[in-house]
């Protein structure tokens, strides 16, 4: 017998700077699926995740939200258990780039690369921002586009036009944390240089050598290939920056970090130690084994730094080179538009999971749309509901509730001998099992998912045929009836096998009633037998119902639109809502004057008999009717749960003046005034009417 297979494998460490959304989700179920596959195909598995917690996004992030943005990414990863249990994704370990092993191995790489020429240290002109103090990412400068003149655009690339430039060439730059306009300033940077005819080398040797798959590794090509200077179309790579930074700092550098794409990869190293060291294991020793395979799984969106920055750090830091990057495509819902990682559209999956709906639902038709290429696929709640009701549960599921009722009221919960046309059809479910076990292993989930419903039509074929319920009916076929139900069992336990690394819930009941756990795809070689006894048949999993995917696709009553993010140079990921709610979608300035707002006098106010909520407001705005007589009007506002009525009379506050008039119960309003409150009111209780500063007067534009 050969040795097992020792694999390391990861998936794409998430920025803490956010909740998992479900593209997340998606990565990890991949990964856990490959991982489980690759156990039961007797490999060796270490499978280890990390937050990504640096940077300057999270260091922003952290102060808006009033935290250190230690305690801020400490707050992230409490929130990751819930999902990853709930979802069935059995990590060995999870961990974050903030972390000694990591500042550990980062440093040492760094290190190591300096010793073989690759550091070098250029000075490069930047915007500062002088209130903040702070070497500005390109993501935080603002200003008109150079190109199409729009607005507020980022410093690297215009939303309008689509424009490329440097921020540098952005007309009337301004800070977008401060709002100051910022400096060119000098400062010296580390490059590590990926052009040196080394790395070039180095990286098409291991295109070539490597199983990269075909898409992914004519990409990396492209980007090694030779411009029309002769040098490589990729440049060198800035991988430090100026304090203030979060993030790991560079060794005799004093004030300056790694750019957190350095220490982000270095995590998977980190988690991995970590991983060993709890166990006793050494990570030297651990990455020395001959055999070791390291692979990673990521996004479509995140290649260059895994396939050229990342490979070529290990490689000339004297270290283990990946083996593979799985690349795959992004996920969608209900053909919405991209899931952007800066807005959690779509589907959420807390709430998946809050609404009780099953965990293996989701897992299984993902696995149905997953292949080993780099497509997008796009979750859609109808084909959701369809698959899982009519092929999981009605073709697969179904197979055991159809015979094991008999097995257990008639053969006393015994299994009997199978004849030859159950015999022939066991033989054909076992016939596939080295085509499972290979679609497995090239990550063709989708492919899977089909062979095994292919040979769920057979078993109910051989059902329908053989009606157990008919023949349990009749005389002298009992026999035929515990044959027919035992083939039924020993076909079903089977499939089950060949499903356990997507359903692995449903596959570990499944065991505990055959009372056999089938650790490997081989297992199922070898039948239960005649003889054997199962336990009591308990349902094993409900439909999807309509009402919980309506309830999942419901908008939240106060955040219907996605929030407006802070975006990154690297990252996109977001912050927290401010006040509980979301940005609106933005709206031109045009779109505001369309708002008239004005400064009203409440010259009265009342409560509203036969309303708890509502006040009567009787405004000023400095209005006149024709005979120039004072216009007052009447205003109803939903703020007696905070204000008594004689707290707000005399005062000042801003009227919607331009609003049209709306009538009510308890009689016409006139208007809306002003009001703060939280997006979630329940939580956060409160509401706090306008008051404009000192001097202003009744008919005044606020704009
Ligand atoms: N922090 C970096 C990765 C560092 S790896 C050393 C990052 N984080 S991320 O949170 O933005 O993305 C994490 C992973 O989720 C990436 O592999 C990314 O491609 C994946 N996805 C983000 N949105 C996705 C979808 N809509 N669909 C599928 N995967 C998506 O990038
Ligand atoms: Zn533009």
């Amino acid at each position: 017998m050969t040795a097992p297979r020792q694999l390391f494998v990861t998936t794409a460490l998430p920025y803490a700077n956010g909740k998992f959304h479900i593209g997340h989700i998606m990565e990890y179920i991949q990964a856990d699926i490959w991982v489980r596959a690759q156990r039961m195909l007797g490999s060796n598995v270490d499978f280890v995740g990390a937050d990504d917690a640096h940077g300057a996004p999270i260091m922003i992030a952290a102060e808006k939200a009033g935290k250190t943005p230690e305690q801020f990414v400490a707050d992230i990863a409490a929130g990751r258990k819930q999902y990853l249990d709930g979802f069935l994704i059995a990590f060995d370990n999870w961990h974050s780039t903030h972390s000694p092993e990591n500042t550990e191995i980062s440093q040492a790489i760094y290190k190591d690369l300096k010793a073989a020429g690759l550091i070098e240290t250029r000075t490069i002109e930047q915007f500062f921002d002088p209130e903040k103090g702070m070497f500005l990412p390109d993501r935080f400068i603002k200003g008109e586009c150079p190109n199409c003149h729009a607005k507020d655009q980022y410093g690297d690339n215009c939303e309008v036009c689509g424009a490329v430039y440097a921020p540098t060439e952005l007309i009337g730059p301004y800070s977008a944390l401060s709002g100051a306009r910022p400096e060119l300033r000098t400062s010296d940077h580390f490059f590590f240089k990926l052009s040196d005819p080394r790395c070039v080398a180095f990286l098409e040797q291991w295109t070539k050598a490597g199983h990269l798959q075909p898409e992914v590794a004519n990409k990396v090509r492209e980007w090694i290939a030779p411009g029309e200077d002769g040098k490589p179309k990729m440049g060198d790579w800035d991988i430090s920056r100026d304090a203030p930074y979060f993030g790991i700092e560079i060794p005799d550098a004093p004030g300056k970090y790694f750019y957190v794409w350095l220490d982000a990869p270095v995590g998977y190293l980190a988690s991995l130690k970590n991983l060993l060291g709890k166990r006793g294991q050494d990570f030297a020793a651990y990455m020395a084994q001959p055999g070791l395979e390291q692979y990673h799984f990521i996004g479509k969106d995140i290649i260059t730094f895994h396939t050229l920055f990342w490979p070529a750090m290990l490689k000339f830091s004297g270290r283990k080179v990946p083996d593979n990057v799985f690349v795959h495509g992004f996920l969608t819902v209900n053909n919405g538009e991209k899931m952007s990682k800066s807005r959690g559209t779509g589907l959420d999956p807390l709430k998946y999971l809050q609404l009780g709906m099953n965990p293996e639902w989701l897992r299984y038709y993902l696995a149905a749309k997953l292949s080993a290429r780099n497509e997008d696929i796009d979750f859609n709640a109808e084909d959701f509901m369809l698959r899982v009701n009519s092929d999981l549960i009605g073709k697969f599921v179904n197979i055991a509730s159809r015979a094991a009722g008999f097995i257990t009221k008639r053969f006393d919960g015994r299994l009997g001998v199978v004849t030859a046309d159950g015999l022939a059809l066991l033989e054909q479910l076992r016939a596939a099992l080295s085509a499972v076990k290979q679609l497995y292993e090239q990550r063709e989930f989708g492919k899977v998912v089909r062979e095994v419903m292919q040979l769920a039509d057979r078993v109910n074929a051989y059902v329908d045929q053989n009606k157990p319920w008919e023949l349990a009916k009749k005389e002298g076929q009992d026999e035929r009836l515990h044959d027919v139900c035992t083939t039924c069992i020993e076909a079903f336990r089977i499939l089950a096998v060949y499903l356990k690394p997507i359903l692995p819930k449903l596959a570990a009941d499944v065991e505990n009633f055959t009372m056999m756990p089938p650790e490997r795809f081989d297992n199922v070689l070898e039948p239960l037998g005649a003889g054997a006894q199962i336990d009591v048949y308990q349902h094993l999993m409900q439909r999807v119902d309509v009402k919980q995917l309506e309830a999942l696709f419901e908008p939240p009553a106060q955040a219907q639109q996605a929030p407006a993010a802070i975006k990154d140079e690297a990252s996109t990921a977001t912050t927290e809502a401010p006040g509980g709610e979301p940005l609106a979608p933005v709206i031109t300035i045009d779109d505001f004057v369309k708002i008239d707002l004005r400064i009203a006098r409440i010259v009265d106010c009342a409560a509203v008999e036969g309303s708890t909520k509502l006040l009567r407001l009787t405004l000023d705005a400095g209005e006149k009717d024709d005979a120039g007589a004072p216009r007052l009007r009447n205003v109803f506002s939903g703020i007696a749960s905070a204000y008594r009525p004689e707290q707000l009379k005399g005062k000042l506050t801003v009227l919607v003046a331009n609003l049209a008039p709306r009538k009510m119960k308890f009689g016409i309003s006139e208007g809306m005034v002003l009001a703060a409150s939280h997006g979630d009111e329940k939580a956060n209780p409160g509401i706090y009417v306008l008051e404009p500063n000192e001097g202003a007067q009744p008919g005044m534009r606020v704009r």
